[in-house]
């Protein structure tokens, strides 16, 4: 079979460390629905929650490990920055922005980062969070055609010296916003941006691993000693949403990521068969990349990998998809387990924390964030 571009991102996996605030967060305040509430299949005394479109698409998933009673990860090379969901207008991103805040989230932005607008903010454990505008895209300072073919330096007024965070901070949306709108509703995953030391290998590998291409060169529009580059599934004219990952580089650095609560524990593309995904595999094993067999996890079979700078990765295939054990109207409802497990049932529900559908208007548990946040 010949091998494409993937077409983009399946899921991203972090660390919680308390299912039901991370459910109050990801679906009563950001609107994210409940897909799948199963445990680890290697640990069934913890939720492995999945939250997506109401349907599971690839591309919009985000799921979560939970591990209570772990220490806090961190930022560092070879681990996730943040993880960006996308928003249609930059209308909608202020009213996350008013809704956000006045849920005890200290948000910050919005930033015009030329190619989309962003506002970052941080989850009950940590993890930053991005909600970016879909356009206008990275066509905004050079051709669709030649994205990413040489470096751009960010125009000064977006730099932090030719900021005014004044008013950056005090822009948002009038009125508050108990209630998500059309005009709110998150697009999937926007980007994931990592931290490598360096570009050259890391680019390199994702372009003959995953058929990723280059489309912005350009610096971290936060500090402008960092380097910024952008990968995507690009075919020279357009580039597929949900398929951006982006790298800071800290050239040298032997400050590397710290697993843990607040941080990614993986990023995972797509394969759109079960032929694609070996194919996949027989070609990182002809690059000399260690990779898993395939494994079965029910909504989807996985393989994993590593970047040169130790970032885990995973091929997961689009199906057989979330509605293998649950009707497409009531996905998220019930504890789902694998059979080895359903004689346990009863004893494993037993050990977990019961995990309510929380109203529309956030929780009252949500803590403010007071970490400073930066990186565009
Ligand atoms: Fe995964
Ligand atoms: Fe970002």
């Amino acid at each position: 079979m010949e091998l494409k571009t993937t077409k983009g991102f399946h899921h991203i996996t972090m660390v919680a460390s308390h299912a039901p605030t991370t459910l109050a967060f990801y679906q009563g305040l950001l609107g994210l629905p409940l897909v799948k509430k199963t445990v680890n299949f290697d640990d069934a005394g913890a939720y492995h929650l999945y939250f997506g479109d109401t349907v599971g698409s690839p591309g919009s998933i985000l799921t979560f490990f939970e591990w209570p009673g772990i220490r806090p990860g961190g930022f560092g090379v070879g681990g996730i920055h943040h993880l960006a969901l996308g928003v249609k207008t930059p209308e909608g991103l202020l009213m996350w922005k008013r809704r956000l805040m006045d849920a005890g989230t200290r948000v910050s932005g919005p930033f015009d980062r030329g190619y989309f607008r962003s506002i970052y903010f941080r989850d009950p454990d940590g993890q930053v969070l991005e909600i970016a505008t879909n356009g206008p895209g990275y066509a905004f300072d050079e051709p669709v055609t030649s994205l990413g073919t040489r470096m751009i330096q960010p125009d000064s007024f977006r730099m932090p010296e030719g900021r005014d965070e004044g008013e950056i901070q005090g822009t948002t949306h009038e009125s508050p916003v108990p209630r998500i709108t059309d005009e709110m509703s998150i697009d999937g995953i926007h980007h994931i941006s990592g931290i490598t030391d360096d570009l050259g290998a890391a680019g390199a590998f994702y372009e003959e691993a995953l058929g990723l291409r280059l489309v912005k060169q350009t610096l971290n529009q936060d500090d402008g000693t960092t380097k910024h580059f952008f990968w995507a599934s690009y075919d020279g004219e357009k580039v597929e949403p949900n398929s951006s990952l982006t790298l800071f580089e800290w050239p040298g650095s032997t400050h590397r990521t710290r697993p843990g609560t607040g941080q990614t524990h993986h990023i995972a593309f797509r394969a759109e068969t079960e032929d694609e995904q070996l194919s996949w595999r027989d070609h990182l094993l002809e690059m000399g990349v260690q990779v898993s067999p395939v494994m079965d996890r029910k909504y989807f079979k996985s393989i994993y990998f590593q970047a040169p700078d130790g970032l885990t990765l995973e091929i997961a295939t689009t199906g057989p998809g979330f509605h293998v054990d649950e009707e497409p109207g009531s996905l998220g409802r019930k504890l789902q387990l694998p059979e080895w497990m359903e004689r346990d049932r009863d004893r494993i529900e037993a050990g977990l924390a019961p995990l309510d559908i929380p109203s529309d208007k956030g929780n009252s548990r949500l803590e403010p964030v007071e970490n400073a946040i930066d990186g565009d």
